[in-house]
This record gives C-alpha cells, structure tokens and sequence, in this order.
C-alpha cells in the first residue's frame, strides 16, 4: 500500500494534506500533527440503482440493552450494522455501561463478544461477576490490534460486539501512536464499515479528559450513526447519558442512571435529585430545569462568606459564567452587593443545572444567602435573568411547572413573560423583575 502524509487537527480531527498554521475545520492554531497514512482502498459498489420504495426496513434489528435509561437514549436499543460511540471521562461508568449491556444482550442475541484494549479477561470476569451471574452467549477477547478485532469479528460474526476502548487500538501500519487522531479514525473507520458489511451493532468506547482533549469522540462523530455521552461526577452517583447524534433515532433524550454496587440502576423518577438538606436553611432554592424532552427537579443551594483576601466564586454543577452574572446583577439591580464575600454555587444531588432558567433560582439562593432569610422548600423559581434585572421567559414553562407540582411544590415563581397553561395544585406567581421576585419569595 501506498504510504503518504497528511495533516490532522488535534481538536476537530480536520485533515489537510500539507500543513497550515491554522486548522481550516476549526480556526485552532497549531493544532495540525503530521501522521503517516495508508491510502484506505475506496469501496466501490456496483452501479445500479434501486426503487426506493423497494428497501426493506422492517428488518432492522434493535437489540435492547436490558438498561432501561440506556434504551431509552437510544430509541429502543442497539441497530443492528450500526455504530454507537460511547464516550465520557475516565471512571464515570463506560465500561461498565458497556459489559452491562452485553450481558443483558446474551440472552437473547449470540455470540456477543467484548474486544477488551484496557483490561485483561481476569479483569473484565471480575468486573462482570460484580453485575451478576455470566450468562453463557458473552465472550471476550483481549487485543489492542485492529486487525485483529476485525478478524474476531469476521470469524464469530457477532450480533453484538463491544470495543473497550477505542482508544487504544492501534494499527501497525500507521504511525503514531495508539489514541492519536489518525490511529483513532483508522480504527473507527474500518470497523464501522465491517459491522455494516457484517449486520454487526458496534459500541465504541471512547475516552475524553475534562477539557476534551484527546483524538475522539469530535474526530468520530461523523463516522459514527449514534454519539452518546456519559457524563456525572465521578464521585458522586448520578450519571446522565444523552444521545448527542442519532442518525437512526431521537436526539436530546436525556437518560438518568445511578451507579451502585452491582452496576449502574435507572433512576426514571427525578425525585431523588431533591437534596438532603435541613429545612430552613438560607440560600436553597428549588427550581425545574429542561433537559431533552425531560425536567428535573433541582436544588439550588448557595453560600456567601466573609473573605480572607481575594473574594472567591466557585461554581459547582452550575455555570460559573450564569454564576458572575447574577452577582452584577444582584449588585446593580437589587442593591444586594458580594463583592468582597466569597461566594459558593452548587446543586444537590448530583445533576448540573446550567441553562439560563435556572439564573433565578441562582439568584434567589445568594439573595437568601446574603440575607439570612429561608425560602419554603414548596416553592421553585424559574426563569432567565436579565442584564436589566428584568425575568425573561424560558422554554417548557408549562412543562417545569407541571414537574415541580408533580413533586410536590405549591407555588412557583415565574416570569411575567411566556405562554403557560393552567396547573392545577400550584399557585404561580408572575414576577417583572428579579427585585419583585426577591420579595415575593420573601413573603413565603
Ligand atoms: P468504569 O466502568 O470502569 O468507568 P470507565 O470505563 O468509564 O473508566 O467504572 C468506574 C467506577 O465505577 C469505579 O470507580 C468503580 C465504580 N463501580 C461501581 O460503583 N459499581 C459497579 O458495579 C462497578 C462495576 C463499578
Ligand atoms: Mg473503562
């Protein structure tokens, strides 16, 4: 095979055959690594067409995870001769979301086989023994060659075959190492394309640090039929998954899953995300945040305390960006001013609240904090804050009120603004502003 070079941005995985400065995919400067590369034979179909109305769907396999959460993001489960990358940070749950899947898939699809590139077959016996008793159909083999995976794929053609990680499959003929753009697209590339051959459904398990570097998940994303996020802190239990691209299939569909001693457990109520704290505690505030086709119930908590030397504002599972905003706004519109405090944000229980309804849950916490007063835990607060102090409207009202009475709040505050029917078991109250909101919470 012909050898020649090309050019791979580090961060969008665009390729060039010479190298430039600045990645002509996504502006990043001196982004490009030079990678040796096989030229790939083209594949060439015969040249015909066919009636469109002629191709059979009904046949399309989709093989159910036995993970309800899972199943759910994917629209029903893995497509048979389709890809689906799963990625997430280290330790959030891959590995296990994987094997747990496949054991549920042996019992009603085999072979189904786990190419294992990080872990031994001890390792991965282990690991599964801890979800449950092995069923028989699962297999396993343990390789980092990409050859070699194709081969095992070839030989025991595999309803389901799981990739652990991509990562670190490398291909000899390639330079660079294993993890590299080109070392990660190759393998991606020529797997995804025996699966389709073989009617197999492939699961890529990818790897991405905290700030996304790393040859993945971008680099694959057009490769691939479906991307599914895990995400969560590693050290709490919640985890989210959420299809991000499904070529087959919904996107946005937000799953919530809890890690547990003997695996990750659906969490399908969102009850739970309700925190643990006292009653009558300042700086807590509920509010509903939108997520897919979902909402969540949420613990806004905040903290304001006297500072030794530069005032500190940590963000935890909400935006510290949102974070700023709603101290200058508090400053500048509500005479409420923290900025010689330091100022902690948090939610409880797991789940991160970032989008813009949540500024006014946000701001009520650090309003409550500062102030020393306690809001009823039977009310939330939604709505997007303003440059002007003014409450704009946010998507799915309806929908967050709806949740949050379902849960058990009797009022909510709201802006003036946005379309919202009537619900039934909740007052709500219309607030201009976040000063009049500040008030109204007050009086509760
Ligand atoms: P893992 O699936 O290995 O993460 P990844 O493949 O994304 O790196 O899971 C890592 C963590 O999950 C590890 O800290 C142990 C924990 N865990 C449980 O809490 N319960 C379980 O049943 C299993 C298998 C793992
Ligand atoms: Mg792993």
């Amino acid at each position: 095979m012909k050898v020649h070079s090309i050019h791979v941005c580090r961060e969008c995985g665009t390729t060039s055959p010479r190298w430039v400065g600045r990645c002509p995919g996504c502006a990043a400067w001196n982004s490009l690594d030079e990678e040796k590369s096989l030229a790939r034979p083209t594949v060439s179909g015969p040249a015909t067409t066919v009636a469109l109305h002629t191709v059979d769907t009904d046949h399309d396999q989709r093989f159910s995870t036995g993970v309800g959460e899972l199943d759910r993001v994917l629209g029903g489960g893995l497509l048979a001769g389709s890809t689906t990358l799963l990625f997430g940070e280290p330790g959030v749950g891959k590995s296990t979301l994987a094997l747990m899947s496949l054991r549920a898939l042996a019992r009603c699809a085999t072979p189904v086989v786990l190419i294992g590139a990080e872990e031994s077959a001890v390792q991965v016996a282990q690991r599964a023994r801890r979800l449950g008793p092995i069923p028989e159909g699962l297999e396993v083999a343990t390789t980092t060659s990409v050859a070699t995976a194709l081969a095992l794929i070839e030989q025991r053609r595999p309803a389901v075959c799981v990739i652990d990680s991509i990562s670190a499959m490398s291909d000899d003929g390639l330079s660079g190492v294993a993890g590299s753009v080109a070392q990660v697209r190759n393998a991606a590339e020529r797997l995804c394309a025996l699966a389709k051959s073989t009617s197999t459904a492939l699961l890529l398990v990818g790897h991405v640090t905290k700030d996304g570097e790393l040859a993945g998940p971008r680099t694959l994303e057009h490769l691939v039929d479906t991307v599914v996020r895990i995400e969560g802190d590693r050290y709490g239990t919640l985890r989210v998954v959420r299809a991000i691209k499904h070529r087959f299939g919904p996107t946005g569909e937000v799953g919530l899953l809890e890690m547990v001693n003997d695996g990750l457990r659906d969490v399908p109520e969102t009850a739970m995300t309700r925190g643990q704290s006292a009653p009558d505690v300042s700086g807590v505030v509920f509010t509903v945040t939108n997520d897919g086709s979902r909402s969540f119930l949420v613990e806004v908590q905040a903290l304001v305390a006297s500072s030794s030397g530069s005032p500190r504002r940590v963000a935890h599972q909400v935006s510290s960006q949102r974070l700023s905003l709603m101290l200058a706004v508090l400053e500048a519109r509500c005479d409420i001013d923290v900025s010689d405090a330091d100022v902690f944000a948090a939610t409880a229980g797991g789940l991160a609240a970032t989008e813009p309804g949540v500024d006014l849950a946000l701001a009520l916490a650090v309003a409550s904090a500062v102030q020393g007063f306690a809001l009823s835990r039977a009310l939330v607060a939604v709505g997007e804050v303003g440059l002007a102090g003014e409450l704009r409207a946010v998507s799915g009202l309806t929908r967050r009120v709806r949740e949050a009475q379902r849960l058990g709040a009797t009022r909510a505050l709201v802006p003036l603004a946005g379309d919202l029917d009537e619900v039934e078991g909740i007052s709500v109250v219309r607030c201009a502003t976040l000063a009049a909101a500040i008030a109204a919470s007050r009086g509760t």
